[in-house]
């Protein structure tokens, strides 16, 4: 009310703005531009800086690929090791219940590591590297620690993955399942405005630090429906225990209003690429899970159902069916699975911090309101 209208006058009536388009979980709205990776859903295509996933998991490490996203440089020997845990790191970590999931473990520590960094804006490459050198051994040591065994420093000498599985196990790992694991984190790097990278974006265009940001993704990440399916994927597929199972669990599982694991995504409407990368990996291990063979049935059967399901949304295989059987192979525990996906994410995620702060507006989409009209509190 305004100093001139007089007392007892009745307030104009509100306008109700007309509803604008509204396209629920932001399907089809394009709320970014980037030059980091390319998602091409409808040919099953994934492209870094223009490179083939697949060239890349043939070719190139994970450190390699890590600098290709922040530099847009190709050094196909570009070498990272893991960085040493800040002593507050390591307090926080040991005072955590030896039953905290490692998601959980994982973003805490990268919280802790924030504080006690001095990360300036605009977030910067060099900081980008120095906390995708220092998760994996945050996660190693928290595995150690829920143990009741000592974390281990990082050897400079190796590279991140095959760094991370020495300050895993205490033991240097095989030369195949360094690889095996390695190519897991090239297919796990960057894909997109996916859920969790969009929360990185949208806390770095606060101009929040590049910590916070990947805190905030790592929460985002830990959803089932994003990164919590290959943990899942390995239930379902000893649940289904034979192949001659796989139809009937299929359906009944679809029936009861489940969700397969590991099928199904936002934008791919063709077979998953990174699917594809994985499945060659998995088959090629020297340590495969003895389950491999029913999963490739359990795959068959699901295709198909989802197929006479759906004819018209094509449901195919996504990355985290094949991303089971690589991480058992390589030794982990499937609890360590979500967090392993946040580890290899983490290029992608600071990536796209640096591409947000560089030409940043902060992300501040609208809401068409709902709620009751205006109105007056109850006497
Ligand atoms: N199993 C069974 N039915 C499914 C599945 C599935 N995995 N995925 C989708 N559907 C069904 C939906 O229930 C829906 O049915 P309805 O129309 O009868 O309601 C229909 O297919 C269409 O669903 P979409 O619109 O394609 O699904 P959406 O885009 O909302 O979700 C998602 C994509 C979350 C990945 C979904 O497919 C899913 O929950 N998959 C299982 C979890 C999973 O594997 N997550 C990992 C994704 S990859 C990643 O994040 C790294």
């Amino acid at each position: 009310m305004t100093d001139s209208m007089p007392p007892d006058a009745a307030p104009p009536e509100a306008a109700t703005p007309a509803p604008r388009p509204y396209s629920p979980g932001l399907e089809g709205v394009v709320a970014a531009e980037t030059a980091l990776g390319y998602v091409d859903g409808a040919a099953g295509r994934l492209l870094y800086r223009g490179y083939r996933i697949g060239d890349l998991v043939e070719r190139g490490t994970y450190p390699a690929v890590a600098n290709l996203l922040w530099t847009g440089e190709w050094e196909p020997h570009h070498h990272l090791p893991t960085a040493a845990v800040p002593d507050a790191v390591l307090t926080t970590l040991r005072a955590l219940p030896s039953t905290a999931k490692p998601m959980d473990a994982l973003r805490t520590a990268v919280s802790v590591w924030g504080a006690t960094q001095k990360l300036e804006w605009p977030p910067t490459p060099e900081q980008a590297r120095a906390l995708t050198a220092f998760s994996p051994s945050a996660l190693a040591a928290f595995a150690r620690i829920r143990q009741g065994l000592e974390p281990i420093e990082p050897d400079p000498d190796l590279d991140l993955v095959p760094g991370f599985l020495y300050q895993l196990n205490g033991t240097p790992a095989d030369a195949g399942t360094a690889r095996a694991l390695d190519a897991y984190f090239v297919v796990g790097a960057e894909h997109g405005l996916n859920a969790s990278t969009f929360t990185a974006r949208v806390i770095t265009s606060t101009r929040s630090d590049i910590a916070s940001a990947v805190a905030g993704a790592i929460g985002a990440l830990k959803g089932p429906l994003h990164g919590g399916a290959p943990t899942e994927v390995v239930e379902q597929i000893h649940t289904v225990g034979s192949p001659e199972r796989a139809e009937a669990w299929v359906r009944e599982t679809i029936a009861r209003g489940e969700r397969l694991m590991g099928f199904g995504h936002r934008v791919y409407r063709a077979y998953d690429p990174r699917a594809k990368a994985l499945r060659q990996v998995a088959e090629s291990m020297d340590h495969k899970p003895d389950w491999l063979a029913l999963a490739i049935a359990v795959e068959d059967v699901a295709l198909r159902v989802l197929a006479e399901l759906h004819p018209d949304r094509p449901l195919k295989t996504n990355v985290e069916f094949y991303a089971a059987p690589v991480l058992q192979g390589v030794g982990l525990t499937p609890d360590l699975f979500p967090a392993t996906f946040a580890l290899a994410r983490h290029a992608g995620w600071t990536a796209h911090v640096l591409e947000q702060a560089a030409s940043n507006r902060i992300i501040r989409p609208d809401a068409n309101y709902t709620g009751p009209a205006e109105r007056d509190l109850p006497a």
